[in-house]
């Protein structure tokens, strides 16, 4: 699943929960066809448990599962051109889903018209037809349920099937009770509310160019520090400059269409209370003069410059704000905010940028300026890793630049351990590296190539957000029952007798496991 920007593995059995005869959660249709419940297993432990699967949003369900980009339409104002962005959708293969006003069961009877009130569907077609001497648009919707569909206009059965042409209701009309059901587009954006459509790239808003078009990605981890970057969304106080800045070059474009994708996104922490989110949003303003933008924008830049774009989703309720525009040629800078001054947490900004003539230059496009503080560029900010790997395996002569123990160590310690230094947890020792680097040397040369250390990289972050999950007391240690819940979390089964002796190899005097030896402990166990 995409978590955060990262690809991440999990680890499942293959038991499923079954009570009665019956499985409580997605079911298979035929006896042997299994992936459906065990990728729903698979993403409830992503998740924290089933429990969190249950409501939420499909914007970010697509999102986990594509590592794509969502971009939602409100259907109360829906676009103009709402049907010509859904063929496009339709036509490069997007995931689209779209949701019934209202709570679920509440105990009402539901609508006679056969939806189900607060529920979530997907959209998979989109359709003009001829009828009465006109076009009709017709949208293709499923009920994931497998039953329980629309019953109004263009339904499975309904009248409006015999008065088109005959071939058009053969490709498209299917009376079976399957969940799937065609409704008109009028109908479609009276009874849905909102539309979400997910895919790697937004290539659904070219509809209508006639050019080649791409679309180039930056990824910006980063982080709102108190005193430092977080100014907090006012942007006629002082402290709003203080916020990341990152700017952008909007070159001169064929057709007026949208060409700029901002998606923000902070840190999803599981089981986070809905009222620990934090409000973001981002605002984007024209830089007027092109000066030296190496130079953060200052201020006074704020207090004379209203921005052109203001995004937020000052409800609260989703955990990434995302927005689609059209900006006309120039240099812009996108400053991704939270609600009030000095609120804290991590973020990851994905700017989408559309090029309509790809053969030309694009190296000239500018990069994001950070703040110069240097508490506040963080190893996050550069986060290649090769970068990384060669400063610390360069420093001697040979040739093939793998890395040993001891420049192993070096780099755990200086770099990945860097931010959690005021933790007593302590650090990896030489010991540790090299049974570390045994483990992952596949080459077995007993040294470690950047291939490898990508790898390595890869578990220690990944048991690093375990180790930080479980570490109740926060004082930089795993208790004993930490310490067991941290191991069922990264899915490795262990009974109570190697449980014992794995708590015995890897804790201290006081029986406390710290990150290190966490960390040595579930490598070697993978
Ligand atoms: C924004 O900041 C200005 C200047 O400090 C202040 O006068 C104004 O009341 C603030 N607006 C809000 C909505 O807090
Ligand atoms: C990030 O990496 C680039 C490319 O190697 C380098 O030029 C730059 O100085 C690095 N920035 C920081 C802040 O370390
Ligand atoms: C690793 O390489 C460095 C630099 O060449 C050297 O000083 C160090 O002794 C080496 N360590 C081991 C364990 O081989």
């Amino acid at each position: 699943f995409w978590h955060f920007g990262d690809w991440v593995d999990v680890v499942i059995d293959d038991r499923l929960p079954f009570l009665k005869g019956k499985y409580l959660s997605v079911r298979p249709r035929c006896k042997n066809e299994f992936w459906p419940s065990l990728l729903e297993k698979a993403y409830a432990k992503l998740r924290g448990s089933y429990q969190n699967l249950h409501l939420g949003y499909i914007s970010e369900a697509l999102v986990d599962l594509t590592g794509g980009v969502q971009v939602q339409f409100s259907l109360q104002s829906p676009p103009s051109d709402l049907q010509e962005i859904l063929k496009a959708a339709v036509k490069s293969q997007c995931l689209m889903g779209c949701a019934t006003p209202g709570k679920p069961s509440t105990g009402d009877p539901e609508p006679k018209n056969g939806l189900v009130r607060g529920h979530a569907y997907t959209v998979t077609g989109a359709e003009e037809i001829p009828y009465q001497y006109s076009q009709e648009e017709i949208i293709r919707v499923w009920n994931p349920w497998g039953h329980r569909e629309w019953k109004g206009p263009w339904s499975d059965r309904s009248p409006e099937w015999d008065q088109i042409p005959a071939e058009y209701k053969k490709a498209l009309c299917e009376d079976k009770d399957d969940g799937e059901f065609w409704i008109s587009r009028r109908d479609f954006v009276k009874q849905f509310f909102s539309l979400c459509i997910c895919n790697v790239v937004p290539s659904f808003l070219d509809f209508g160019d006639k050019c080649a078009t791409t679309w180039a990605m930056t990824a910006y981890v980063n982080q709102w520090v108190r005193g430092l970057t977080a100014g907090g969304s006012n942007y006629s106080n002082g402290a709003f400059s203080r916020n990341p800045q990152y700017f952008i070059q909007i070159e001169e474009p064929a057709l007026k269409n949208y060409n700029v994708v901002v998606s923000l996104m902070q840190k999803p922490v599981n089981n986070m209370p809905q009222s620990q989110k934090l409000l973001i949003g981002f605002f984007i303003f024209r830089c007027p003069e092109v000066e030296d933008l190496r130079d953060r924008l200052p201020a006074a830049f704020f207090f004379r410059h209203k921005p052109q774009v203001q995004k937020y989703d000052f409800n609260g309720q989703t955990r990434d704000v995302t927005d689609c525009f059209f900006l006309s040629p120039g240099i812009y800078v996108v400053v991704p905010v939270t609600s009030e001054e000095g609120q804290e947490a991590e973020f990851l900004l994905r700017i989408f940028l559309k090029s309509q003539d790809y053969t030309k230059d694009q190296k000239n496009r500018l990069g994001p300026v950070m703040p110069k503080d240097p508490h506040v560029l963080k190893q996050s900010q550069n986060i290649s890793l090769e970068n990384i790997f060669f400063g610390y395996a360069k420093q001697m002569e040979n040739k093939d630049s793998d890395m040993n123990a001891s420049q192993l160590q070096r780099l755990l310690n200086e770099v990945f351990l860097k931010d959690q230094t005021a933790r007593p947890g302590g650090e990896f020792g030489f010991d540790s590296c090299r049974g570390i680097l045994a483990l992952m040397d596949l080459k077995s040369n007993g040294r470690l190539s950047l291939k490898e250390f990508k790898h390595l990289w890869k578990l220690l972050v990944k048991y690093k957000d375990i180790f930080r999950m479980e570490e109740r007391t926060h004082a930089g240690f795993l208790d004993v029952s930490d310490f067991r819940n941290a191991v069922q979390r990264a899915g490795l089964a262990v009974n109570d007798q190697l449980f014992h002796l794995m708590a015995l190899r890897y804790s201290d005097s006081s029986m406390r496991v710290s990150f290190p030896d966490f960390a040595c402990c579930m490598i070697r166990f993978e």
